[in-house]
């Protein structure tokens, strides 16, 4: 309960500001993928290549069950786990969703060196992500409780923004 869930498009900058925020302020932190990524033994790109989209997302909800019992953590959520109304639901009887904002083109600095989104793999550019943002973004906004712009902020800008708005700095 209590809990902070960031959502957003892949590398709008949850990972980094959930890191800060554990770094900086001792608030302790999941990182959803690499849990996932723990559990299965293999990287999200595996699990997608093998195992398929759907076993993925089942995973999703399995680990966000086992999140939800937890107390004043700040999660890191995977760009697609609002996609699924079980999922909002339960981070919503949980805690605060906090929706993090960011332009095609901030998304295209933050993911254009790393190759471990299979979504994104051969769509690294701002017309194709502006694409897969459109029907996301929707998603997000019905989802949130909390929207933060991140576009030209620092991680600790943005961090801090989640921070002293949920009253957890
Ligand atoms: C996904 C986002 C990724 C990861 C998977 C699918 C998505 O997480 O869960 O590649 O559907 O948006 P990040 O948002 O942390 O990149």
């Amino acid at each position: 309960m209590n809990n902070i869930y960031l959502i957003g498009f892949m590398g709008c900058g949850k990972t980094s500001a959930a890191t800060y925020l554990e770094r900086v302020y001792g608030i302790p932190r999941i990182e959803m993928d690499r849990d996932i990524e723990a559990d299965c033994g293999k990287t999200v790109s595996q699990i997608f290549a093998e195992d398929g989209e759907m076993y993925f997302r089942e995973k999703e909800t399995l680990l966000l069950k086992k999140i939800a019992v937890k107390e004043g953590i700040v999660i890191s959520c995977g760009g697609g786990v609002p996609i699924r109304q079980e999922n909002v639901e339960i981070m919503k009887n949980s805690g605060t969703i906090v929706y993090l904002q960011a332009e095609p083109e901030t998304i295209l600095q933050h993911v254009s060196r790393s190759n471990r989104r299979p979504l994104l793999e051969g769509r690294k550019n701002v017309e194709e992500i502006g694409r897969l943002m459109e029907v996301r973004t929707p998603v997000y906004e019905k989802a949130a409780d909390m929207v933060i712009q991140t576009d030209g902020k620092t991680v600790a800008e943005v961090a801090e923004e989640v921070g002293r708005r949920n009253g957890l700095i």
